[in-house]
């Protein structure tokens, strides 16, 4: 029996960089998660009779959400559901699907690396049939629905078991629990050299991984121990939780500290890792090194071909605005195209279907490629550990000699968290209103060569993106980006964004924030960031 029940609209369910988030008590509002998945199908033409795929990170309330959306999608008339056992699809693993089994979209519950618990968050995102993250056009779709929405439809039937992989026919819809980690794995086998990995792992090369606590542990465990043959125990924190034993799933240094200190020990393992709350992230740590997403990005590019899944070569490389032009020297020496998007995933989606970009990555860690429309964090250590098992040289080795090529882009990111929302606004409302008067004017020794306020311009699709962060360029290619998140949950969160390059060799090993140091004090000085925020100092400087 389908029920149509009367509703009335919230006023805060606008989707942000990547979905809807919002703390888990906001969601258990009645009706609260009912009116933003109707308002996706409202969105939405075409899916009569067509399948869906549901799935989430673990987190709590992850359960209670994949019920009201299974009886929500029969009773719009889907007919077909697909949900990983125990409500678990890591955020790639659930682009495959998607892709795999030729879905009409997704759903993915999750809130990312945000913490997870009754009181944290949770989060709803849609995903269209090429795997990815809905585009813009969709997104305001869905928020425009949220605000007139006056009912939703929901299936009358028992809640399904989500624990016993099988098919059912419930509804007049069939609902068919399947295994979270097998189509992955399947896939992961296809692209990366196995054998070489394992082999390499064979002779005696020690890796270890933290799943924090999240969805990628089953992954992990199956991939890296079963598969891969690494010994018992290099996966650690491999069973999600629902609040992710109270840890914070994202995986930077300040979270993954005990990590990073293993590492940087005398008996370090050779390569250490780990993952976020839904699998798309990753954090690369060689023995006695740390390895930033930007030149992962590009380092991953330039030895793709390594892999047989890329062993063609790649098209292309596409990465954020914020993140480093580390990528941008690999693609200049190869003659490939580079794209330079706006922060968000969704954005590379045109570019990876139309062919123009291979790989793709963020400075927050994710990096991800044409296999699947999400990063992907577990595909990120499998490349990885395929160079390094096909070139036999250390992380440190290969980092070295990638900037000795290249030069090396020095990075970091200052994130001010939990600011006051007007103080935020005004300090970016304030830097734009300056952007005409700033080239040429000096900080220090640096001087402004250009500033603008980005704006994307979609190749294929022609779609314009307007006001994507602050960029301030200096003469000698340094900058400093300023934008605000569009993922946290309470009040906002400043990202300033810091990149110098340095071509000459012999200075390649500075400390980061020593090498950024003149850049730090500029963008304190343009921005005015602690007269706005009353901030002594970034909350995160990673
Ligand atoms: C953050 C990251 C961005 C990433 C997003 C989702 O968004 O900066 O690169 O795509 O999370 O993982 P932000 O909070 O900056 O809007
Ligand atoms: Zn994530």
């Amino acid at each position: 029996m389908i029920k149509t029940v009367p509703t009335t609209p919230f006023k805060d369910q606008k989707p942000g960089t990547s979905g809807l988030r919002k703390k888990v008590p906001v969601f258990q509002q009645p009706n609260y998660a009912e009116n933003f998945i109707q308002s996706i199908f409202d969105s939405l033409e075409g899916f009569q009779g067509k399948c869906l795929v549901i799935g989430g990170d673990g987190r709590y309330y992850n359960r209670d959400v994949i019920q009201k959306a299974i009886k929500m999608a029969a009773a719009n008339g889907f007919g077909k559901v697909m949900v990983g056992k125990g409500g678990i699809l890591s955020t790639p693993a659930a682009s495959h699907v998607i892709r795999k089994y030729k879905a009409f979209g997704g759903i993915v519950l999750s809130a990312s690396h945000n913490p997870g618990g009754p009181t944290e968050d949770f989060g709803i995102k849609y995903n269209i049939g090429n795997g990815g993250p809905a585009p813009e056009k969709i997104t305001d779709a869905i928020y425009a629905r949220t605000t007139i929405i006056d009912h939703y439809k929901i299936a009358d039937f028992p809640d399904v078991n989500l624990d016993r992989i099988g098919r059912d026919d419930v509804g007049g819809m069939i609902v068919s629990v399947i295994d979270p980690v097998e189509d992955y794995a399947a896939l992961m086998e296809e692209l990366f050299d196995f054998g070489a990995i394992r082999n390499l792992i064979s002779l005696g090369f020690r890796l270890c991984f933290d799943a924090m606590s999240a969805v990628t542990g089953p992954y992990a465990k199956d991939i890296l121990e079963n598969r891969l043959g690494a010994p018992t125990g290099s996966v650690r924190n491999f069973m999600p939780l629902p609040d992710f034993g109270g840890h914070h799933p994202d995986p930077n240094l300040v979270n993954c500290h005990e990590l990073y200190e293993e590492m940087m020990s005398d008996d370090a393992p050779d390569f250490g890792a780990a993952s976020d709350g839904d699998g798309d992230r990753n954090l690369i740590i060689g023995k006695g090194i740390y390895v930033t997403p930007s030149d992962s990005l590009a380092i991953l590019a330039a030895n793709a071909n390594l892999a047989p899944g890329y062993s063609h070569g790649i098209a292309g490389i596409a990465r954020s605005m914020p993140t480093s032009g580390a990528a941008d020297r690999v693609a200049e020496k190869r003659g490939i195209g580079i794209y330079e998007t706006p922060t968000g995933w969704k954005f590379f989606g045109n570019l990876l279907d139309a062919g123009l970009a291979t790989i793709c990555g963020e400075e927050s860690s994710g990096t991800g490629s044409s296999h699947v429309r999400e990063k992907d964090g577990l595909w990120a250590v499998l490349l990885w550990l395929n160079i390094l098992a096909v070139r036999g040289e250390s992380v440190a080795d290969i980092v070295g000699q990638h900037w000795a090529a290249y030069g090396r882009n020095y990075y970091s990111r200052h994130d001010y968290e939990g600011v006051d929302t007007d103080a935020a606004n005004g300090l970016i409302a304030s830097l734009r209103d300056k952007l005409p008067t700033l080239p040429g004017t000096k900080f220090g020794d640096l001087t402004v060569s250009a500033a603008d306020d980005f704006s994307y311009h979609d190749p294929v699709d022609k779609s314009v993106s307007n006001n994507q962060g602050i960029r301030i360029l200096f003469e000698g290619g340094s900058r400093v980006v300023f934008r605000l998140s569009g993922t946290g949950t309470t009040g906002a969160t400043l990202r300033v964004y810091i990149e110098r390059y340095e071509a000459d060799s012999t200075r390649h090993n500075i400390e980061t924030q020593e090498a950024l140091a003149d850049l730090i004090v500029a963008a304190q000085s343009v921005a005015d960031i602690r007269g706005r925020t009353g901030r002594d100092a970034p909350t995160v400087i990673t």
